[in-house]
């Protein structure tokens, strides 16, 4: 396994936790290189100068299941700086001869921990407050340090929470500073790149725009590309970005499956072939994408029908145009991450996006994903350096299967027109009550239950309407959005009045994890 590039970097080994990627996007924002490598491909043979510190991440694993996984520990032996997070703590500790067991009481959430001991880590993380807020989520707990190492921070059940052998540059949280709830996590990244690894800044989106563009430039040689577009921002990035490497090579494809918002495909085709004059072919797929629907109620059997249709759909009109030996999509890392571990490492699989795990096995068109290890907010500043409008890049996101996801059950034609009525109407009071860039996602969805109601005096028994909005970094851990009361009074209330077939409308309060952002 050669690793990617020769710039300075650090180097993140990967365990399989759902927050490896975001290790790599705090490195990435505080303006360093960082590259991800599965604990099964890297060798110790791979450690070569260009990486300045390692990090070892969390993961589903405990130490003991020592035949579960393989490290090769001369990897932390050549006098590289270390930074293990929790799985990765305990790893580190247990490698340098301390000892790790199951803890008596798991620590799930958030917790409070005591400095006891300076550390170049912990700058100006406790600031003059005796303790801090950090999130855990482990179930072991190293019970005894190794020579040499001594305990920086401790929490009430967590005696070393924070250690250190200041010597070797070896570091070990219990906690997870990757995620936004751990307050100042970014400060204990940046303390370990910058104050130990000494490493320069060298990374920024204008670089990557860069690199990319050449890339794609050299895979694709003279040959043509067509390009998934769905008018989101993922894709209309990717095509921006193909439009500026290879012209007239590209021909986007917008597939209207029926299950789009409402006059989606006509904003699609104003923006694209008109103003930004792409090559665009619309394709009037509704009839075929609701006929292969029509019985399926199972939430994995819709998106891999709907995965596998959109992959006929692009190799029909590739042969079309001739020469087309490459699919380009939108695929982005939390995309990855959430079907299949981009690494090849143990991240348990949530659910296939269809742009994902929907894909067949076999399929003639090469894969073009210039976005796949960048996160949604990397790819909106990328839009911006690619000179599409600002409309375009704070849409909010829209999934491949669209409202197919947002229909548990049976699709229905009848369905299908009240919900594109009522995400129309919250979406449109959204934007007029200027709260639409505030929440980073939001729609409607059409429950499969119907409930019994009075209007004007006359009994209703109509569907349930449930209304979802988000705030999230990048789609990989959400909040609700709070509403006033009386926007949430209003857009209720002009669903009921609006659409025939619903009579109940409901907020969904749940957060990421543990629910996901979608309904299916
Ligand atoms: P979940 O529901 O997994 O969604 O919490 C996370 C983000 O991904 C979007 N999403 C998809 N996007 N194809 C896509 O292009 C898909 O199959 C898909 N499924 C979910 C979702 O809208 C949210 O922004």
């Amino acid at each position: 396994m050669t690793l990617n590039s020769s710039l300075y970097k650090i180097l993140i080994i990967d365990f399989g936790s759902q927050f490896t990627q975001l290790i790599a996007r705090r490195i990435r924002e505080l303006g360093v290189f960082s590259e991800i490598i599965s604990h099964k491909k890297i060798k110790s043979k791979d450690i070569n100068k260009f990486i300045k510190g390692i990090i070892l991440s969390g993961g589903p694993l405990n130490v003991y299941e020592i035949n579960k996984y393989s490290f090769d520990k001369k990897i932390i032996q050549n006098e590289i700086p270390v930074l293990g997070i929790c799985f990765g703590h305990q790893i580190l500790s247990k490698l340098n001869g301390g000892r790790v067991k199951k803890s008596k009481h798991r620590e799930f959430g958030l917790a409070n921990i005591y400095k006891k001991n300076e550390s170049l880590l912990i700058k100006n993380f406790f600031k003059n407050k005796k303790f801090a807020k950090v999130w855990m989520s482990h179930a072991d707990q190293v019970s005894k340090l190794p020579k040499n190492f001594r305990v920086v921070a401790s929490s009430q059940n967590s005696k070393y929470a924070i250690v250190e052998n200041k010597y070797k540059k070896f570091y070990g949280v219990q906690f997870h500073p990757e995620v936004t709830h751990t307050e100042k996590g970014k400060i204990i990244i940046s303390n370990f790149i910058f104050l130990i690894c000494k490493i320069k800044k060298n990374w920024s989106v204008k670089n990557q725009k860069i690199k990319l563009i050449r890339e794609v430039k050299n895979q694709v040689g003279t040959n043509k590309v067509i390009c998934a577009l769905s008018g989101g921002v993922d894709s209309s990035v990717v095509a921006q970005l193909l439009n500026k490497a290879i012209g007239k090579k590209l021909y986007c494809i917008f597939v209207n499956t029926g299950l789009l918002r409402k006059n989606e495909e006509k904003q699609v085709l104003a923006t694209f072939k008109k103003k930004l004059k792409i090559n665009l072919i619309y394709v009037n797929a509704e009839k075929e994408f609701i006929r292969k629907l029509k019985k399926i109620s199972d939430p994995e059997k819709k998106r891999k029908i709907i995965g596998r249709l959109f992959i006929n759909i692009f190799e029909r009109y590739a042969k079309k145009i001739k020469n087309v030996k490459f699919l380009a999509q939108g695929t982005l890392y939390p995309d990855l991450i959430e079907s299949k571990s981009v690494t090849g490492s143990e991240t348990s699989k949530i659910k296939s996006h269809h742009n994902v795990g929907g894909l067949p096995k076999k399929m003639r068109l090469k894969l073009i994903e210039p976005l796949k290890l960048l996160f949604k907010d990397e790819v909106r500043k990328l839009g911006l350096e690619l000179n599409l409008n600002k409309e375009i890049i704070n849409r909010h996101p829209f999934p491949g299967p669209g409202l197919a996801i947002r229909m548990p059950g049976l699709i229905t034609h009848e369905k299908i027109k009240i919900l594109k009525e009522a995400d129309y109407y919250f979406i449109k009071a959204l934007k007029d009550h200027g709260l639409y860039n505030k929440i980073w996602q939001a729609y409607a969805a059409l429950l499969p239950v119907k409930t019994v109601g009075v209007m004007g005096d006359n009994r209703t028994y109509e569907y349930l309407c449930l209304l979802r909005a988000i705030t999230s970094e990048d789609g990989m851990t959400a909040d609700f959005y709070e509403f006033k009361k009386p926007f949430i009074q209003m857009i209720s209330n002009k669903i009921v009045n609006s659409i025939r077939g619903i009579n109940r409308v409901v907020y969904d309060v749940t957060s990421k994890p543990p629910s996901t952002i979608e309904l299916e």
